[in-house]
């Protein structure tokens, strides 16, 4: 997961420790509200949610429906290496919808880690143009100065 780019220089292990981190957060603050959360299955499943383990930018032909399929992937690789519960099978099965829209969770953990996800994706997307744009920027004032 290290070897793999999620999105700009953000590792895929960087981002899905990142989902796992605002999954807790979001997952404590409702089980404060007196929700039923297991907090270890959703810390579990929110780190192997993409556990898929290939460079999905390569433009290869068996990975080409990415966003379609890595939700599949990362399940039976997770399955291979970890022995989970149904609820950490859930989360990872689940976590591309709505984009998959047949798979709707079924457990409140696998909707605190498709939002925590939507939400992190967004952010490290949004990271990488800001910084893209600041790189151009110095290069369009450099270019200038000279
Ligand atoms: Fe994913
Ligand atoms: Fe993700």
């Amino acid at each position: 997961m290290k070897s793999y780019i999620q999105h700009g220089t953000i590792s895929v292990l960087e981002h899905s420790i990142r989902v796992a981190e605002t999954s807790l957060k979001i997952g404590k603050f409702l089980k404060d509200l007196g929700f039923s959360i297991n907090l270890k299955d959703l810390v579990r499943g929110a780190l192997l949610h993409d556990y898929f383990l290939y460079d999905w930018h390569k433009k290869e032909d068996w990975h080409k429906w990415h966003g379609f399929h890595h939700a599949d992937t990362a399940l039976k690789n997770a399955s291979r290496d970890f022995e989970l519960t149904e609820i950490e099978k859930e989360i990872i099965r689940c976590h591309m919808f709505p984009l998959n829209i047949t798979k709707i969770p079924k457990v409140m953990e696998a909707w605190i880690v498709t939002m925590a996800d939507k939400y992190c994706s967004t952010v490290e997307t949004l990271a990488m143009r800001n910084k893209k744009e600041r790189v151009d920027n110095k290069s369009n004032l450099k270019a200038q100065e000279s």
